[in-house]
């Protein structure tokens, strides 16, 4: 084999985009996926994980595999991985990681902990009270609420998949959704003035000192149209986006991800990989709502198909410590992704349903599975909440959104659950 050997670990639809990536790098050789899913099979070799990702047992395991198959750059997808040690279990068997090390994750194992951070590095975000028991809790609801004609955002402390956090609508449904994350055993809950404005994933790309930024990346939580219903992991995204103007993104390195790699390194534990940060554009400025330390998904399906430079060696020389001089290069145009979510997400999906992915949906289309598996006879079935990560390129936003749509409305699948306005937010830019 001539070229690197990649192993991408994580199973979802970021995993899929970025081992489509991956394989495109003149310098990649192979691609292996722990344990990716059926879009990944096409890439390249499956690694089993038999004890899945989240564990110490787990990340040592993997690390080994990794260790065996001689791969020379390990690219972490998820946090659990990360959350659990993985890159320190890479890093003690010198295998190159692209991705945090367990104490630099932090930030996004705890949002209280990231909270802590934000306060003391004078990181501008929304004011909050961490708060250990429901009283507490109870008491900053109200506080919070009266500020904001009775809107509250209250978010449980622990890992959850970006679906702990509840945006209330008055301090009764506030006071519940505290309440609820206490009973369901979390030990802090952070109660937060609701901050009004547009929101943006930023994503950049570290090597534990320089931070290159990714273009800006809109995102749709809600599960319904018109931003309501539950929070999920992400219903469909479009890049690039541009609320502030061209200083906005300056103001956003310099008052936000500079003081976060500075604090880090201060604090002995300097940040390599996807610092991902989701940013609220006030009326005060950009405030930082939250923390992530991996590539969003699905805000990295809608930046990858426009990405003209090297994947690869933007994530190994950042791995390695080496990003100087390095500029990702972009098509022009932009990027959608439309999310088919299995009937039921987020709650318990329906799996084991059928897909029939036409094969000529065009050039300008990428369609990346997340929860897809091949059932005992070979046919493509769903395996999980988001199937299917539906993307294209248009010469504009309304072109790569419309293009979506239509291979979205070609594919189809029982009980698929679409959001109908990925990318048609109201810009107020
Ligand atoms: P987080 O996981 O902390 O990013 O929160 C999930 C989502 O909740 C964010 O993407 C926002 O849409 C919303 N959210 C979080 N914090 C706030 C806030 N302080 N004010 C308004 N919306 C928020
Ligand atoms: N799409 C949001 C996330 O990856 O957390």
């Amino acid at each position: 084999m001539s070229g690197a050997r990649v192993m991408v670990v994580g199973a979802g639809g970021r995993e899929h985009a970025l081992a489509w990536v991956l394989a495109r790098s003149p310098g990649v050789g192979e691609v292996l996926v722990a344990p990716g899913n059926a879009g990944t099979a096409d890439l390249g070799p499956r690694v089993a994980t038999p004890l899945g990702l989240a564990t110490a047992e787990a990340v040592q395991w993997l690390a080994a595999e990794a260790e065996r198959r001689a791969v020379d750059l390990v690219v972490v997808g998820p946090e659990a991985p990360l959350a659990a040690g993985l890159v320190d279990a890479l890093a003690a068997r010198g295998v190159a990681a692209y991705g945090p090390t367990r104490a630099a994750a932090e930030l996004e194992a705890s949002k209280a902990h990231a909270k802590a951070f934000m306060q003391r590095h004078a990181i501008p975000t929304a004011e909050a009270v961490t708060a250990d028991r429901v009283e507490v809790a109870s008491d900053a609801v109200g506080a919070f609420a009266d500020r904001s004609g009775g809107r509250v955002v209250v978010k449980a402390s622990g890992l959850a998949a970006g679906k702990g956090v509840t945006v209330a609508r008055d301090p009764v449904e506030g006071r519940a959704a505290a309440a609820a994350a206490f009973a369901a055993g979390e030990r802090q809950v952070v109660v937060e003035e609701f901050l009004e404005g547009d929101e943006v994933s930023l994503l950049v790309v570290c090597d534990g000192r320089r931070a290159v930024p990714l273009p800006l990346v809109e995102d749709h939580k809600a599960a319904f149209d018109g931003d309501l219903g539950p929070m999920t992991g992400g219903m469909g995204t479009l890049a690039p986006v541009d609320p502030w103007g061209p200083t906005g993104l300056d103001e956003a390195m310099r008052s936000v991800v500079a003081p976060t790699l500075d604090g880090l390194r201060a604090e002995g534990r300097p940040f390599v990989g996807t610092l991902f940060l989701g940013l609220m554009l006030t009326q005060m400025g950009p405030r930082l709502l939250e923390y992530n330390v991996r590539f969003g998904d699905p805000e990295l399906q809608a930046l990858v198909p426009l990405l003209a430079s090297d994947a690869f060696e933007l994530l190994d020389r950042a791995a390695r410590g080496r990003l100087t001089d390095v500029r990702p290069a972009w098509r022009p145009g932009a990027c959608a992704c439309v999310v088919m979510a299995a009937e039921g997400y987020p709650g318990p999906p329906k799996t084991g349903v059928t897909l029939d992915l036409p094969a000529d949906l065009g050039h300008d289309v990428v369609v990346f599975h997340a929860g897809t598996a091949r059932d005992a006879d070979g046919r493509l079935v769903s395996a999980g909440g988001r199937v299917l990560g539906v993307t294209a390129v248009g010469p504009d936003a309304g072109a790569a959104v419309a293009g979506a749509y239509a291979a979205v409305d070609r594919i189809g699948f029982p009980g698929a659950h679409v959001r109908r306005d990925i990318g048609r937010r109201p810009r107020r830019w």
